[in-house]
């Protein structure tokens, strides 16, 4: 079995304008070539330019969400086969925000992610507990809950990502201790072992998201089944994501 090669994943969410390509440029400088694969997700108005910026480099380029139909009257909508002609190499999908904002269900997040994989997406799909679901020991419940609604039929280290981002986490500076992302983790990879076969549960990659920050990113990837990190705040600054990039190469 080929071993899991570590993805540092920046989402940017609502947050930059051209003036922050000239961040792209400088995480690009910084890691000519780096020791891990590394994605920055932008706003879509910006994700043709930020791929043109990365052309002929390492750094990927990928959307945060995409419609499950391929094309059609969806007004404000942006279909798979439209981000990949943009540049994208992934795509997040069924992010926590897109759960609470728009009402995302794990059968939307399914649907899209087939739509994206079709594309030729790899698909970053999202999963995670809210602070009340934590404190009523629901957790492993909810994961479970959440991978069997929101995966494809078909999972394989090139089509999926999975990210565990708790909700309480997210742009709060709060983070699970190791323990419990070491417990998460695990049970994720089981998950997928028994869900979808032992060769594919061990390909996909798992991403720990929420309050990654230099200070806590090295301790973070040396927990079990952590395979890199999706990062929010920290991802827009290119000094801050370098240097969780180069806690990821060292892991
Ligand atoms: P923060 O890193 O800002 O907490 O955001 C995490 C996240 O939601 C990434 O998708």
């Amino acid at each position: 079995m080929a071993p899991r090669r570590k993805l540092a994943a920046g989402n940017w969410k609502m947050n930059g304008l051209s003036a922050n390509l000239s961040e792209v440029e400088a995480l690009m400088a910084a890691h000519p070539a780096p020791g891990c694969d590394v994605l920055l997700c932008p706003p879509a108005t910006l994700l043709h330019r930020l791929a043109q910026t990365c052309a002929g480099h390492a750094l990927a380029a990928g959307g945060q969400d995409c419609h499950a139909a391929g094309n059609g009257a969806h007004t404000g909508d942006t279909s798979a086969e439209m981000l990949l002609e943009a540049g994208a190499a992934y795509v997040i999908l069924g992010h926590s925000e897109r759960r609470a904002d728009h009402g995302e269900s794990n059968a939307e997040v399914r649907a899209k992610s087939v739509a994206a994989i079709e594309a030729g997406l790899a698909a970053v799909i999202c999963v995670g507990e809210t602070l009340a679901e934590r404190e009523s020991t629901r957790t492993l419940e909810v994961i479970r809950e959440q991978l069997a609604g929101s995966l494809p039929g078909q999972i394989s280290g090139d089509t999926v990502v999975v990210a565990y981002e708790p909700v309480w986490a997210i742009g709060s500076g709060l983070t699970p201790t190791l323990e419990q992302i070491a417990e998460v983790h695990d049970f994720i990879r089981a998950e997928l072992s028994r869900g979808f076969g032992e060769d594919a549960g061990d390909a996909v990659r798992l991403l720990y998201g929420g309050s990654v920050k230099p200070s806590n990113a090295s301790e973070i990837f040396a927990v079990s089944n952590v395979d890199g990190a999706l990062v929010g705040g920290a991802s827009l600054k290119a000094a801050d994501f370098s240097a969780i990039i180069t806690a990821l190469e060292a892991a």
